[in-house]
């Protein structure tokens, strides 16, 4: 077991700050785009709203936060796009790590880092040793990460590691061996730009997640653009499965013992 409670095994407790915020930061193109400039330059303006979404996460009490940043299938953009990307993620590490590890963040990237030049593994790596003792919020970078990805690499360790059991394999058995381990399962999703979808982002952990779609696009992304998704979130009856009369019934303080028993 990784120590977090699975959604579908024990209904989790919930509080009115989501602990954990998955976002699809999604919307740089046509960011750029509007203003008749170049995509890259959506994605570098993509940059500050990530810091700025890191900053008012810790503010509020989010305890994980896990940005979307290269899906498994953005490899299908032009070449020239691709590479800016890897140059930014890069760029972006070399800079803000000491930044991160001053503020407590712990740093961890989840995705298939073995396409990725060298350089950038060894700074996706320094970057996660240096913060690892962190105890502040645990920012999660999904970088050629795909849901699919994620389930089927888990699936052929857990099978290498516990080949006895084959045929007798629990969501238990396979939960140890995601890439997402370190984190309890999202409260809240968010996807900016508009679409709603899930692109391959995290499918087996959004069993239960509260979505939000909105239209800003990730470059405009703020504090209260996030304080908009976080309202959405609080109004939101969490039901897991049950009817929302047992969930009221669980919430309203049994009677007084008097009362109960007919005085
Ligand atoms: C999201 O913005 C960033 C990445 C996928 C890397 P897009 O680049 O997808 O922006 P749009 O959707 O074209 O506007
Ligand atoms: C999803 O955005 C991936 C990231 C934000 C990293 P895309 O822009 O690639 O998603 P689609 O292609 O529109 O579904
Ligand atoms: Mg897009």
């Amino acid at each position: 077991m990784n120590g977090f409670d699975s959604s579908t095994q024990k209904v989790p407790a919930c509080g009115d700050v989501p602990r954990h915020v998955a976002i699809i930061m999604d919307g740089n193109g046509r960011w750029a785009k509007r203003r008749f400039l170049p995509r890259i330059a959506g994605h570098k303006r993509g940059v500050e709203a990530v810091r700025r979404t890191v900053t008012a996460c810790a503010e509020s009490g989010v305890e994980f936060l896990t940005l979307f940043a290269f899906s498994s299938e953005n490899w299908r953009r032009p070449a020239e796009e691709v590479s800016f990307l890897m140059q930014l993620f890069a760029v972006a590490l070399e800079q803000e790590v000491a930044k991160l590890h001053e503020n407590g963040i712990r740093l961890r990237v989840v995705g298939d880092l073995s396409p990725f030049e060298p350089r950038l593994v060894r700074l996706i790596q320094a970057g996660e040793r240096q913060t690892a003792d962190n105890r502040g919020l645990t920012l999660t970078v999904a970088a050629n990460y795909g849901g699919r990805w994620d389930i089927v690499q888990a699936m052929n360790r857990m099978i290498a590691a516990h080949p006895e059991k084959a045929g007798q394999y629990s969501e238990q058995d396979l939960a140890p061996w995601l890439a997402m381990n370190h984190a309890p399962e999202p409260d809240l999703f968010i996807r900016t730009g508009g679409e709603q979808r899930i692109s391959n982002f995290l499918l087996w952990q959004l069993a239960y997640t509260e979505l939000h779609f909105t239209d800003t696009l990730w470059p405009d992304f703020d504090a209260k653009a996030l304080a908009a998704a976080m309202d959405s979130y609080r109004r939101r009856e969490r039901r897991f499965g049950r009817t929302s009369e047992q969930l009221t019934a669980s919430t309203v303080p049994p009677p007084a013992v008097s009362e109960a028993a007919g005085s």
